[in-house]
């Protein structure tokens, strides 16, 4: 069974809070060193946002997180700035400060469109890199510099270029979990909400039955067999999505009589195979709330369970837990500091900037369509690994 990633912030062994990563007193104090407290007016204030999360905070817990709450969202009008937060963001995060909500490719969308000054990425590097490229005159912080991504820590913009060499002329499709530099070589990116449509896509333009997908070589062979396009792909991996089998599925289904499994396309194909649904977070979201399962297990970063519950209040989530380290650097008073400071300001060389936005230009230029589900059920398709 899926279990904990090692962390460097002390996740309990065994625990199954991602809240656990930093913790209620790590927020009380975090709080408190910065001079805020839980007053009668904080707790009016932020009284309808508990509603929304009551579902994984305990009502004795809120006064630890609604200083913080309460602060960000002052500072947020003040400044004229917007938090983006990605499905995998703990709740007090996703459901209490962020003001987009979603999965890679509906926060590119509106790091676009936004009129905000100041981007906060609550979310991962690539991602606010992603925002940034998108919105080069705003101001777009990261709360943690150091929340990465291995699949975005598998390849460099050297790599991409040799790749080039070795098979000219055709199409590279990069998904956005990659660094400015590599999406600054690439003829188009995609996310897990449209990897299928936008190598159909690259195919069709380029005329060829071969198309490049980097950097994740599950995702790379879970669209091959969605499309028996012919992949040319790397070996970038997930870390957190790498580690669920198809033997979890038979042991969650054995436990779990009549539960639904849902997947996260960066799954090995196996787990692909042997689960009833697979798609982006914004897709497995969507599956949950118009479906309505009994019960149902999300294959992927364990904050997801806990924020699609909000939407889905009868809905039985089984939950086991694979965090994700990056991910969880985000904290509230990570996020305070940032706006209270204007600091971790990511930038990008302006050569770099132009060529990134015309790969990820194109993609958002595609025409909008629902997230697209993966087949499940399918026998694993081979790709040519470079
Ligand atoms: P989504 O595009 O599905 O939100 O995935 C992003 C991600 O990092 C998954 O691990
Ligand atoms: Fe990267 Fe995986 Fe974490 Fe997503 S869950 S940010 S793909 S390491």
């Amino acid at each position: 069974m899926a279990r904990i990633i090692d962390l460097p912030l002390t996740a309990g062994e065994g625990s199954c809070d991602p809240r656990a990563v930093h913790g209620t007193w790590g927020a009380l104090d975090a709080a408190q060193r910065r001079g805020l407290a839980y007053t009668p007016e904080v707790a009016a204030e932020t009284a309808p946002l508990y509603e929304r999360v009551k579902h994984v905070i305990p009502a004795v817990e809120w006064p630890a997180y609604a200083p913080l709450i309460s602060a960000i969202n002052k500072m947020k009008r003040a400044k004229n700035a917007v938090i983006l937060a990605h499905n995998y963001m703990t709740s007090e995060i996703f459901h209490c400060v962020g003001d987009f909500r979603g999965d890679s490719l509906q926060l590119a969308r509106e790091a676009a469109e936004t009129d905000a000054e100041i981007i906060v990425q609550a979310g991962v590097h690539f991602m606010a890199e992603t925002s940034k490229v998108l919105a080069p005159e705003k101001k777009v912080l990261i709360p943690d510099m150091r929340a990465g991504c291995s699949l975005a820590a598998s390849i460099t913009g050297a790599d991409v270029r040799l790749i080039k060499q070795r098979y000219p002329g055709v199409p590279v499709v990069t998904y956005v979990n990659t660094s400015a530099d590599v999406k600054a070589e690439s003829d188009i990116c995609c996310t897990s909400s449209n990897a299928a449509a936008v190598v159909e896509w690259a195919a069709r333009e380029w005329k060829t039955d071969r198309v490049i997908l980097l950097p994740d070589e599950y995702l790379a062979k879970n669209v091959a067999a969605q499309t028996g396009i012919h992949i040319i792909a790397w070996h970038g991996r997930c870390e957190v999505h790498e580690r669920f089998t198809a033997e979890d599925i038979a042991e969650l289904r054995e436990a779990h009589p009549g539960v639904i499994v849902l997947a996260h396309p960066e799954c090995p194909p196996e787990v692909m195979a042997a689960a009833d649904f697979a798609g982006s977070t914004a897709a497995l979201q969507d599956y949950v709330v118009e479906k309505q399962p009994r019960k149902v297990v999300l294959l992927t970063e364990c904050s997801m369970s806990d924020n699609v519950a909000q939407y889905a209040p009868n809905v039985d989530f089984v939950r086991p837990c694979n965090l994700c380290p990056h991910m969880k650097r985000i904290t509230l008073e990570g996020i305070y500091d940032a706006l209270a400071e204007m600091k971790h300001e990511v930038t990008i060389p302006e050569n770099v900037q132009v060529r990134a936005k015309l790969a990820i230009q194109r993609m958002l230029d595609l025409p909008k369509e629902k997230p697209r589900a993966f087949a499940t059920g399918r026998p694993p398709v081979a790709v040519e690994l470079v």
